[in-house]
């Protein structure tokens, strides 16, 4: 399987770099947009073709596929994590051609993971934290109303959420998609932020197959689902890095934010995988007051490019406003100051890859204090 592995991320890759020129110019002249970080210079004028997260989309699925039928467990985790990440790839794609609204975009995620939640049949109880745990013992009021819906232990180590447990699974597929598709708008960032937490996310399952950590057939599950992707959005972020010959689109980051999903979700290490979506956590709760329209929020939140400089800086919620848009990239630019675009983009990548360092010194470092490892 290993061998298989190595030549699936070749070929993946190599599938990928190499069709994306062939197809970029034959799909829909509706599918491209302005690059608006050039904005005043002769290439802020080039239609970019966008959504080309199709291409990388339909590779993935196909190596995916390919790799289910050389398992030997967890075969039919793996057909129906493909079915809900084909189902994203769809209706992303179907996002990009029509540009949706956003309350009919928040729709798709939880319509697009049916399939992994009614393969779902594992365990729906959660392990709860050994500081909380006194809270929700027997002998506490709390127990008494958390029993009249839930299943309890006599300790309060355990609860069973049941199906609030199948709640929380669509939640993070609503959030793993939404929050990369948020976190964007410079080249790069889209792929670049799922490259590297796919990365974090390899080591993770390799670190835990190594151990020997009993559950370690759903790392080697969410290992190889993970391959592939990784190869593929490798294939992708070449032609998307700075300065981009295409665009991701929203096909992209949808399917990658349920692949994420479906690899926390059906590999049973869905806590981890949200320390790893650190500066996802941040962009979204910083956009709260935007998203919920307490503030102003324009259609588009990208920094702002200054053509005499040829730095970004930070977008405002309106022209005749002071106040930058709330977005980690114009947060930056606001604590660092005006930089250039591929500057920004080193740097939202080297904080990811600091949160996802810092994710696994949590996990291994300080998990002992809250769980008996
Ligand atoms: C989300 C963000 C929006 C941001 C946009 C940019 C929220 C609520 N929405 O909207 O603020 O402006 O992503 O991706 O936070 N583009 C570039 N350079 C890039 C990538 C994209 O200029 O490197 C522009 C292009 O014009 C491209 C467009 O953004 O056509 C794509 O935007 P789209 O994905 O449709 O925006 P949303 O996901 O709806
Ligand atoms: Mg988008």
């Amino acid at each position: 399987m290993w061998s298989l592995l190595a030549t699936i991320t070749i070929v993946g890759a190599g599938a990928v770099g190499g069709l994306i020129p062939l197809i970029k110019t034959r799909l829909p002249a509706k599918l491209t947009g302005k690059d608006l970080c050039k904005r005043g210079t002769p290439a802020g004028d080039v239609p970019i073709p966008e959504s080309l997260g199709i291409v990388s989309g339909c590779v993935f699925v196909g190596l995916a596929t390919l790799l289910s039928c050389f398992m030997e467990q967890h075969q039919a985790s793996m057909r129906w994590g493909i079915a809900s990440i084909a189902a994203m790839i769809a209706l992303g794609f179907w996002d990009d051609l029509h540009d949706l609204r956003w309350r009919h975009k928040l729709l798709f995620p939880p319509l697009a993971t049916i399939p992994v939640l009614l393969h779902y049949s594992g365990v729906t109880a959660v392990v709860i934290p050994k500081p909380v745990r006194g809270l929700i013992a027997e002998s506490s009021p709390l127990h008494d109303i958390l029993s009249l819906i839930f299943d309890v232990s006599k300790h309060g180590e355990i609860i069973d959420l049941g199906i609030i447990y199948y709640v929380y699974m669509g939640m993070m597929a609503v959030f793993c998609t939404n929050a990369i598709n948020i976190y964007a708008g410079i080249n790069g960032l889209e792929a670049g932020q799922s490259f590297v937490i796919g990365l974090a996310v390899v080591l993770q399952n390799l670190i835990q197959i190594v151990r020997g950590h009993d559950g370690d057939q759903y790392h080697y599950f969410s290992l190889v689902l993970m391959i592939p992707f990784l190869a593929t959005t490798f294939g992708l972020l070449i032609h998307n890095w700075y300065p981009s010959k295409v665009f991701v689109g929203d096909t992209f980051c949808y399917y990658a934010g349920m692949t994420f999903a479906v690899a926390g979700i059906l590999g049973h290490f869905s806590k981890t995988l949200l320390l790893f979506f650190a500066p996802q956590i941040l962009n979204f709760l910083y956009s709260i007051p935007q998203l919920f329209r307490f503030v102003p929020c324009p259609r588009h939140r990208l920094p702002k490019f200054n053509p005499a400089t040829g730095n970004l800086e930070p977008s405002t919620v309106a022209p005749d406003s002071i106040k930058s848009n709330m977005t980690m990239l114009n947060l930056f630019l606001v604590i660092f100051g005006p930089m250039p675009e591929k500057r920004l983009l080193q740097l939202l990548l080297a904080f990811q890859a600091f949160c996802c360092a810092l994710a696994f010194g949590v996990r291994y470092g300080l998990s002992s204090l809250f769980y008996d490892t």
